[in-house]
């Protein structure tokens, strides 16, 4: 067993749970399995070990996105997203992985499933029911992509498309990389293997 792959384990109910709770809270339970991993433990300091400055050959995105705790929410659900993780599990094609950490993922103001305007057109039911499963299924999906960039290396100033089609760039600002035009800070790179990087952000793309 790899060491990061007992991350992946409450992830891959995802599905289940989003298709069978639409009353009870089903991003709650995620998150309540997350509680139980402290950000600051051994076996973290494990497993984040050295941070890797160089690019680690033969490894890919999807190798390594489970390993890097504190984007352990976001990485669950690129996991659970067919498009995204098929792209990220693919050699061939390099993608910049701009993943919320932890703390920003807890501390939405609304699900990454829901959509304001699903409940002004839908109502209080705007999720229930199996259309309203398809609903916040294809808006997590669209979540999910609007942070993952199809290039990497990505230049400084390059504008380029997300999965969902929005534009963003990033540029330095007192050292630090920005997201834009949302203007999010980059906090680290957690990641940079043979196809792709994996960037840490403290703030989300929608
Ligand atoms: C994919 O990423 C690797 C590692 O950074 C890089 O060497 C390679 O040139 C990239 N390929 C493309 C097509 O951008």
């Amino acid at each position: 067993m790899k060491p990061g792959s007992f991350v992946a384990y409450p992830f891959a109910t995802i599905s289940l749970i989003l298709a069978c709770s639409a009353e009870s809270r089903p991003f709650d339970s995620i998150l309540a399995s997350f509680n139980i991993l402290s950000e600051q433990s051994p076996l973290r300091d494990y497993i984040m070990g050295t941070p890797s400055e160089q690019v680690s050959t033969g490894v890919i995105i999807s190798d390594v996105i489970g390993k890097t705790q504190n984007i352990a929410i976001f990485s669950g659900l690129t996991r659970d997203i067919d498009t995204v993780s098929s792209r990220l599990d693919n050699a061939a094609q390099n993608a910049t992985v701009l993943a919320p950490d932890n703390s920003v993922m807890r501390n939405l103001k609304r699900k990454p499933w829901e959509d304001p305007e699903d409940y002004d057109t839908l109502g209080a039911n705007a999720y229930q029911g199996s259309s309203g499963e398809d609903r916040a299924r294809a808006n997590l999906e669209r979540f999910v992509q609007a942070h993952i960039v199809a290039e990497s290396p990505w230049e400084e100033g390059k504008k380029v498309k997300t999965l969902s089609g929005n534009q963003i760039w990033w540029e330095t600002k007192d050292g630090q990389k920005m997201i834009q035009p949302a203007n999010v800070k980059v906090t680290s790179i957690a990641e940079k293997v043979s196809n792709g990087e994996i960037w840490v952000l403290a703030g989300t793309l929608t």
